[in-house]
């Protein structure tokens, strides 16, 4: 009974922890309205704007893996603004964040209606590069490319109806939506039942935008905030200038060689929202995404299986010990068990536990590589949990990462140093060597690679060659360097002391049945692991391929509790 409010509430913790808290840098901005006299002071000292700046970011699809930058389609591009974009983290570069000014010229408390972008836009089919263009957009939106806008730090949003009267928000929309030959919509078309002609491209040539604000009336603000920024994409034919109606809309022939031409629009309206306050304007988006239940169902089976594993592991210990104790339990006399000499069970294993691995370089390495991952990964996750990472500090969580990995060279080169030592080893270059390069090498040359693909096909998440520089960088001159000083540590020291003496001739492997054998053992043991984490794994994969927002660190600290115990259990197996 009283499990409910507790639920809530930890929920609410959990979820609620990101919200309302800012770093400095992402304080709020004051807008006021430059028409009233008494602003233009404050206007001219900056304390307050009056521009609302619409910025655009790289364009990407669920339907594609290869996102494009805004101006590789033939939208209104600002030519003269475009290299003003604003600064940019690592972490958003990597990322794939590209985020660029537009033409949309919105001043606070100035409403528009259907005001034109950049004058008209003509294809003609015998144009070769026109109709290229034409052909680029119609692919953008066949494969359901999506529109990504921030209006003050925050991502307008494009909020329709869902099943069960909730609203879904949206953080992107589509570029248009396409109607099959067999006349089926896609996604997008069922807005409006008046895109229905078979094999045509509805392109959203128009967007009504609804920003939301609070005057800062009877709050302690020196101006107005924006809370807000809402659109509803449309498709429309243009009769003539100044006219937006949604009952012509504009449709694209899939197949036919006539020359089309049409402008992009766009409508804005100030909507006062006072009684709302700024620090929680993140949640209407947070709040319409699916999440929470879905959380605490897969914590629930991640505990069902950790609780299942570990009874079954304690079930087998007991059942091998109490086999072993009620024979050693037999023999009479101590003296008789001496003379005994052999020893069986369990405690055979003590002889080989601690004998030094086939590998020991590799293993060593990959625990050093490991280790650092770990440690840069909680420490991540315990900022995120403090809500230092909040989906507002755009592109802040994979800087964190990438610093703290980098940062965290040390403890590799000591602890890999350290049990290479203790396995015997003696080749210490080669093993500082290896942990310094092998895994980063490996992961950065699959990185490269990619790349190399994404910019031949164009796209805008192949990174800068300067970011590329700034990676090999961090790298050589901080990661490696702080790999030696853990290494020269690691072997300063002396070995790890073991509490049992090795034999000197390793006992027989008796003869495996199938399941202990390595492949099998490696399958059953990734499977209830795997079982354990794949719905966050579900949510940060969709973060990081389909823009999501993902927010939940609280949920996803505790899932990774309880992935590690399950790892550790099925390990034991
Ligand atoms: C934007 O709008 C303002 C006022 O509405 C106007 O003064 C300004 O010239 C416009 N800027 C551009 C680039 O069109
Ligand atoms: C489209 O652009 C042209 C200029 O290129 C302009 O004359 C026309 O009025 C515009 N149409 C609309 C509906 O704004």
């Amino acid at each position: 009974m009283y499990l409910r409010p507790v639920i809530a509430v930890l929920t609410a913790c959990l979820a609620a922890e990101v919200r309302g808290f800012y770093l400095p840098g992402l304080a709020p901005v004051s807008y006021c309205d430059p028409t009233k006299e008494a602003n233009k002071e404050k206007l001219e000292q900056g304390e307050c704007r009056s521009k609302v700046e619409l910025f655009v970011n790289r364009l990407d699809s669920v339907e594609s893996i290869i996102p494009y930058e805004y101006d590789r389609f033939d939208f209104c591009v600002p030519t003269e603004e475009w290299a003003k974009s604003p600064t940019e983290n690592l972490g958003q570069v990597l990322f794939g964040d590209r985020i660029r000014p537009s033409m949309y010229n919105i001043s606070f408390l100035k409403d528009e209606k259907c005001k034109d972008l950049c004058g008209a836009k003509s294809y003609d089919p015998t144009n070769a590069d026109q109709s290229k263009n034409l052909n680029f957009l119609k692919r953008g939106v066949l494969q359901n490319y999506q529109h990504h806008w921030i209006i003050d730090n925050m991502p307008v949003t494009w909020c329709y109806d869902v099943e069960g009267d909730r609203k879904y928000c949206n953080p992107g929309f589509p570029v248009g939506c396409y109607v099959t030959k067999k006349g089926t919509p896609k996604d997008a078309c069922v807005i409006n039942p008046l895109y229905n002609e078979k094999d045509t491209y509805y392109l959203f040539n128009h967007v009504d935008i609804f920003i939301s604000y609070n005057d800062g009336e009877g709050e302690n603000w020196p101006g107005a905030r924006l809370l807000s920024a809402k659109l509803e994409p449309k498709s429309i034919n243009h009769p003539k200038p100044g006219e937006c109606p949604e009952d012509r809309p504009l449709g694209l022939p899939g197949s036919k060689a006539d020359k089309v031409h049409f402008n992009y629009t766009y409508s804005v309206e100030f909507v006062l929202q006072n009684g709302h306050k700024w620090a929680s304007r993140w949640d209407y988006i947070l709040d319409s995404m699916p999440h929470t239940n879905i959380q605490w169902f897969s914590i629930m089976n991640s505990l069902v299986i950790v609780l299942f594993l570990s009874g079954m592991v304690a079930m087998i210990l007991l059942r091998t010990l109490h086999k072993d104790i009620a024979r050693y339990n037999q023999m009479e006399s101590a003296l008789e068990a001496e003379e005994a000499q052999e020893e069986f069970g369990w405690k055979l294993v003590h002889g080989d536990i601690f004998r030094p691995p086939g590998a020991p370089m590799l293993l060593a390495m990959l625990l050093g590589t490991g280790s650092q991952i770990i440690m840069s990964v909680v420490v991540t996750l315990v900022f995120a949990c403090l809500g230092f990472l909040s989906p507002a500090n755009r592109g802040a969580l994979m800087t964190c990462v990438i610093i703290l990995y980098v940062c965290l060279g040390t403890p590799a080169g000591y602890v890999s140093a350290r049990m290479y030592k203790t396995f015997g080893g003696e080749r210490w270059k080669t093993n500082v060597l290896m942990t310094s390069f092998l895994v980063q090498g490996v992961v950065f040359g699959v990185f490269f690679m990619m790349n190399l693909v994404l910019w031949v096909e164009g796209s805008s998440a192949a990174i800068p060659f300067s970011t590329l520089i700034a990676l090999l960088a961090l790298w050589f001159c901080v990661s490696v360097p702080l790999t030696f000083i853990g290494a020269y540590f690691g072997f300063k020291k002396r070995p790890i002391e073991h509490p049992v003496r090795t034999n000197q001739i390793p006992r027989q492997i008796p003869e495996q049945s199938f399941y202990t054998k390595p492949l099998p053992g490696i399958i059953m043991g990734g499977v209830l692991p795997f079982g354990c984490i794949f719905i966050q794994l579900f949510f940060i994969l969709n973060s990081i391929w389909s823009h999501q927002i993902y927010y939940m660190f609280g949920f996803l600290f505790l899932s990774g509790l309880t992935r590690s115990t399950t790892c550790l259990v099925s390990c034991s197996y």
